[in-house]
């Protein structure tokens, strides 16, 4: 009976294992372009929105890549994120993130193959 206990703690320790490992894979695989561009872009720039209303098929690849590299930091950063504990926009997106969100617009620009909304 003891060592049936024992055995269940270790089965159950593993499984959590397990679970939390595939979590955080799910979740890594999960922050793509696409998803970022809808947490931290559309949040401000959805349909209606008084800063403009902003999907990669919005703009043409050249504008995105001029945005990005010229515009966004001057843009951005004295705009304070309320869903993303009230820090600067400039700081909520890191570099890594920002790369992705820029990609997705720009493959998903309106002269783009694929012009996309991000959904
Ligand atoms: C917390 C709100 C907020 C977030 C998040 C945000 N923006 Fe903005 N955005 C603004 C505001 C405010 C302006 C300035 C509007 C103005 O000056 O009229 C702006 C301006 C812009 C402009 C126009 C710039 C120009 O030169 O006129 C673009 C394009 C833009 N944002 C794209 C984005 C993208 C892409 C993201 C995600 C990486 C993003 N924004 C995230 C609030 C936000």
């Amino acid at each position: 009976m003891r060592l049936t206990g024992k055995i269940a703690t270790v089965i159950v320790a593993g499984l959590a294992v397990i679970a939390m490992t595939s979590m955080a894979s799910a979740k890594d695989k999960k922050v793509d372009g696409r998803t970022l561009f809808r947490e931290h872009c559309k949040v401000c720039h959805g349909p209606d929105s008084p800063n403009g209303e902003y999907t990669p098929m919005t703009l043409i690849q050249d504008q995105w890549e001029d945005f990005f590299d010229n515009n966004y930091v001057n843009t951005h950063k004295d705009v304070v994120d309320a869903k993303h504990g009230n820090k600067k926009v400039t700081d909520v997106i890191t570099p890594e993130m920002l790369k992705k969100i820029k990609k997705f617009a720009v493959d998903h620009a309106a002269d783009s193959e694929h012009p996309m909304t991000c959904g």
